[in-house]
């Protein structure tokens, strides 16, 4: 099929120089929600028509199975479908969606393409309590006969409960056909996408409706207020497909998953946290209050507590991380290792059973097995214009308020003593200690607070 989305609307409610269908939606763009959903259709042309906002919209989402066709100046929905015609397939339907309406199923997208088998039109429509400001889908019999605008409906249409939800599906030669034949000659002056209906009816064509599974599955986005909304509607979901997987959240309102989360059995999530793009959580692993955790990987039965941050990175089974440890990209950590509090690392790897338990930076560093990082020990990997590394072999213990200039190498076993500024590499098995010699002055007087 051919899909068209249409995404020119201006968003002037969402009091934001950002195109409204930029927006963000579980930190992806509302139009990239709806993008996503019309791939899992593999349409043989997706079409977006952009508009307000300018070039920001192409350049942001351009994709190779993508068209942009811009709509300027934007007279209607009927007029936005035209500025696509020449791309749309005649001997394939067109599906109609909108940028700003992220949450539709492809589930119900298909219900709705199955009604439109064979030169029929379909409508998703959906019944509301209140629909003020909705076209009105207006039946004769039952049968579909128009849509009429809230703007240009009568007294008796305005009763209506049944409304237009945008979503369509239409034969594609003769829609192309009835967008030609559409006039602006309505309360808003615009070209109307829903008067095809009443040209089909007379071309006597038949139109089906579907209803979505979920009423807010056809929910748009117009202001800020709408699109909370629609987030926590969008987590809720989300947080309930965990649930059902078997995964224990503290809490389900509060999670927030900006991508995708795949978790093993027995995981344990506490309150607050946040996963953004793809993150695999493996079986028995328990992730305390406030974790933040993007595009990593964590291993069976690794223990996080709270407040750590996971960037990019990789934790093996067993591991023990935080509470307030920050993995920034490039960490890869075997298994059984321990993180402890206001420990940052970098770009490095740390071996099975190594350790560092309070307050320490490792940047750029291969860090053996079973090595013991002290409190307050510093890699110095950047001179101020290059990047160095330190490796710090197999068994190696590293006192506390250590500082390791790089590029360094700690040998096997060895053991630098604490306060040790290390410049040049440690022996194997062996101490190395860079201090001041202790020295003690004995009946020393301190300084007495001279009288004025
Ligand atoms: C439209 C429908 C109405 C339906 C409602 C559901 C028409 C005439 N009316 O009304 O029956 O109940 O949606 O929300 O179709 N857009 C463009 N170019 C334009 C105008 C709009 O791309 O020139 C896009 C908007 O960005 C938006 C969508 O089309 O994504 C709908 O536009 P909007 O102005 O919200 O339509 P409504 O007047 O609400
Ligand atoms: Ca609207």
């Amino acid at each position: 099929m051919n899909v068209v989305i249409l995404a020119a609307g201006m968003g002037k409610r969402m009091q934001s120089d950002l195109p409204k269908v930029l927006h963000a939606l579980a930190g992806k763009p509302l139009l990239s929600h709806v993008i996503d959903t019309a791939r899992q259709l593999s349409p043989t042309c997706c079409c977006v028509v952009y508009g307000h906002g300018g070039e920001l919209v192409p350049t942001r989402l351009a994709a190779d199975d993508l068209h942009f066709v811009l709509q300027e100046p934007q007279l209607g929905t009927g007029h936005a479908v035209m500025q696509a015609t020449s791309l749309l397939h005649d001997d394939q339907p067109t599906l109609v969606l909108y940028g700003d309406v992220p949450l539709t199923s492809d589930a119900t997208l298909r219900s709705l393409i199955d009604k439109a088998s064979n030169n029929k039109l379909a409508i998703l429509t959906i019944t509301m309590e209140d629909p003020t400001g909705y076209g009105r889908i207006v039946r004769e019999e039952h049968k579909i006969v128009r849509i009429v605008e809230h703007k240009d409906a009568n007294e008796a249409e305005l009763q209506i409960h049944e409304v237009n939800t945008g979503i369509l599906i239409a034969p594609t030669r003769q829609l192309k056909d009835w967008l030609s034949r559409l006039s602006n000659h309505n309360a808003q002056g615009e070209y109307y996408l829903t008067d095809i209906i009443a040209l089909a009816v007379d071309d006597g064509v038949s139109i089906d409706s579907a209803q979505p599974a979920h009423a807010w599955e056809t929910l748009g986005v117009n202001s800020k207020v709408q699109l909370a909304e629609l987030e926590r509607i969008h987590q809720h979901n989300l947080a309930q497909q965990l649930l059902e997987e078997g995964v224990t959240l503290a809490d389900p309102a509060r999670i927030d998953i900006r991508g995708e989360l795949h978790c093993a059995r027995d995981v344990s999530i506490d309150v607050g946290c946040v996963f953004e793009g793809n993150v695999m959580i493996g079986q028995g692993v328990t992730i305390g209050a406030y974790c933040v955790i993007k595009n990593s990987r964590i291993a069976d039965n690794v223990n996080i507590k709270p407040f750590t941050h996971i960037d990019e990175a990789t934790i093996g089974s067993d591991s023990q991380i935080g509470p307030y440890a920050r993995l920034r990209p490039g960490t890869v950590l075997g298994s059984e290792v321990h993180v402890g509090n206001f420990v940052e690392i970098k770009n490095s790897e740390f071996g099975a059973h190594s350790k560092a338990n309070h307050l320490a930076y490792v940047g750029d560093t291969t860090v053996g097995l079973r090595v013991n990082i002290g409190a307050g020990t510093i890699t110095c990997n950047y001179d101020g214009a290059n990047k160095h590394r330190t490796v710090i072999e197999d068994d190696a213990f590293i006192g506390s308020d250590t500082q390791l200039v790089a590029p360094v190498t700690v040998g096997k076993g060895a053991t630098i003593g604490a306060g040790t500024t290390l410049t040049k590499d440690a022996p194997p098995d062996s101490l190395t200690v860079s201090r001041a010699r202790q020295t003690s002055i004995a009946g020393w007087q301190r300084p007495v607070k001279q009288k004025k």
